[in-house]
């Protein structure tokens, strides 16, 4: 008896996740694919040009920044390969990637590091467009 209940609430439950899921599809189905698209940052139009502007004349072969910890911050490639040390951009974990981490207020900084170590920090829209594309996957887009 017991076994029979028990079958029969998971058909049950079978029955509304189909009944919902099927208002689901057709909900979807409905909304125009502009809205349904996630929004989206892009690496290359959004994300690359703020290391261009505030980190490669570091981050790059002939800078300081790559000559201490090999960080080249001038491609995709360059930033996911992160450093000697290991990753900076942990992607979908923005509050456990390094890269936002030195951006910061000091609060969290990543072996007491801020970046860049002189000059204006960046704006607080710059660090949002960064770890927003951290947080959509740090796609290579
Ligand atoms: C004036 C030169 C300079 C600029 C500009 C600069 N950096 Fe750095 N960066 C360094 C140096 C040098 C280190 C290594 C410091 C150390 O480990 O003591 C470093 C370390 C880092 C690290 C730590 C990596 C690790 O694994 O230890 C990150 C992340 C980083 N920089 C990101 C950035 C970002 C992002 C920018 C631009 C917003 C930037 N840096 C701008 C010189 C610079």
């Amino acid at each position: 008896m017991v076994g029979f209940l028990r079958t029969s609430n998971f058909q049950a439950i079978a029955i509304v996740a189909a009944v919902l899921g099927g208002m689901t599809l057709a909900s979807a189905l409905a909304t125009p694919a502009v809205e349904a698209a996630p929004a989206s940052t892009s690496f290359k139009k959004q994300v690359l040009p703020i290391f261009e502007r505030h980190c490669v004349v570091c981050h790059s072969p002939s800078g300081v920044g790559y000559k201490a910890i090999g960080l080249d911050l001038r491609s995709y490639q360059g930033v996911m390969a992160g450093s000697f040390f290991g990753v900076a951009v942990i992607p979908r974990r923005p509050e456990l990637s390094p890269l936002i981490s030195v951006l910061g207020n000091g609060k969290h900084a990543f072996k007491n590091l801020v970046m860049p170590p002189v000059g204006k920090p960046l704006s607080s829209a710059d660090v949002e467009t960064i770890r927003r594309w951290i947080e959509e996957g740090a796609p290579d887009n």
